[in-house]
């Protein structure tokens, strides 16, 4: 019988949410209730959902973002609360000296620290920053939370956790987990999940005046759909294909990637085509090295641009400007169809 636990040791209770977004709000709650610390840290560049405690410098504008090693948190949207611009503090990802000062800093006030383990899908942390960052947070006394809406079933099976041998306090799944349908996980350790459980108190349905205890002591999460069954089934039909069928898919994306490396290189147009397991993205840099947000500002996005358009016209849909993200859907004939179609774009744009 599969589970998540086989895959994502870590995650030793869990709960199921509508979206990956309801999964890491869920999770920064948790680790609020746990610590008694209320600020969150989060990553320059690194997307968590969209509500107003995350929506803050996932893509900033670089004249107003600040220093790089201790960048301003800036909102992502109108309407924004400036409450949750000083509660939530920005770290530059990759640069463990920086974010060590900062959450020194804040100690006090940090319940929690959530990062794409790999920015945006496809820009991994250094493993010597990773293990840097698991240390520095259990020092410190903050909940680690890897989110993995996006790495989950991607980077391998068992995720970025696996690859870095990384055991977080709690972790984020989503996306390919609901086989196309709406689904968050949360999970982690068992004391911190505890906080949540109903033992402790009952809750804000209750309203009968012979509680147990207030509501306050317990933490609330509910949701009419949450752990809806043919969501369910629906992943696990999809775990059981990708067990079969994920390595295949990886096999596949390195064949794209590095024929899109080679073509790119024999026109002399500098590109590397970053990213682990079945994401990457087409990235027009002569940069040496991505590493994060900042690195990425200094590629090419206008002719990205252009190719995707070309490419649109190709017949072929890369989402604009981002990542792409590789399934069992993606065959051989559609590999050598996309690759056909990037020979003819840059043979246009580049004549
Ligand atoms: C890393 C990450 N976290 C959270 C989310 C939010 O997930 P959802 O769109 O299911 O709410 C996303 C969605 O793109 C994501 O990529």
């Amino acid at each position: 019988m599969w589970c998540f636990q086989q895959y994502y040791p870590s995650m030793e209770l869990l709960r199921y949410t509508n979206s990956g977004t309801e999964a890491t709000l869920l999770a920064l709650r948790l680790a609020a209730a746990y610590t008694g610390k209320y600020k969150v840290a989060k990553f320059e560049g690194h997307y968590h959902g969209g509500y107003d405690q995350m929506l803050v410098s996932v893509s900033p504008s670089i004249e107003k973002a600040g220093p790089e090693k201790e960048p301003f948190s800036l909102p992502d949207s109108k309407g924004i609360d400036p409450y949750h611009l000083e509660h939530t503090i920005v770290l530059p990802f990759n640069d463990l000296e920086s974010c060590e000062s900062i959450l020194r800093k804040h100690q006090d006030e940090i319940g929690a620290l959530v990062l794409e383990p790999i920015q945006g899908g496809f820009i991994p942390a250094e493993q010597e920053f990773m293990d840097g960052i698991r240390s520095l947070t259990k020092q410190l006394g903050i909940v680690l939370i890897f989110d993995e809406v996006k790495t989950c079933f991607r980077v391998g099976l068992g995720g970025a956790q696996a690859l870095y041998r990384i055991k977080p306090d709690l972790t984020a799944l989503g996306k390919v987990i609901g086989g196309g349908y709406p689904i968050g996980v949360v999970g982690g350790n068992r004391e911190i999940m505890m906080t949540s459980a109903p033992v402790a108190a009952a809750d804000v349905f209750d309203a009968s005046q012979s509680k147990r205890s207030s509501a306050q002591d317990v933490l609330f999460h509910s949701g009419t759909y949450n752990g809806h069954p043919m969501i369910l089934a629906a992943g696990l039909a999809t775990m059981n294909v990708l067990e079969k069928e994920s390595e295949m898919v990886f096999s596949r994306t390195e064949e794209l990637k590095q024929e899109l490396e080679s073509m790119f290189q024999k026109k002399n147009i500098p590109m590397k085509a970053i990213g682990i397991g079945s994401i990457f993205s087409v990235v027009l840099t002569n940069k040496e090295n991505i590493r994060n947000y900042r690195d990425l500002q200094e590629a090419d996005f206008l002719t990205r641009r252009d190719i995707d358009f070309y490419l649109l016209n190709e017949g072929i849909y890369t989402k604009p400007l981002n990542r792409y993200s590789l399934s069992t859907a993606h065959t051989n004939e559609v590999i050598q169809k996309t690759i056909l179609a990037y020979e003819r774009v840059l043979n246009k744009l580049f004549a």
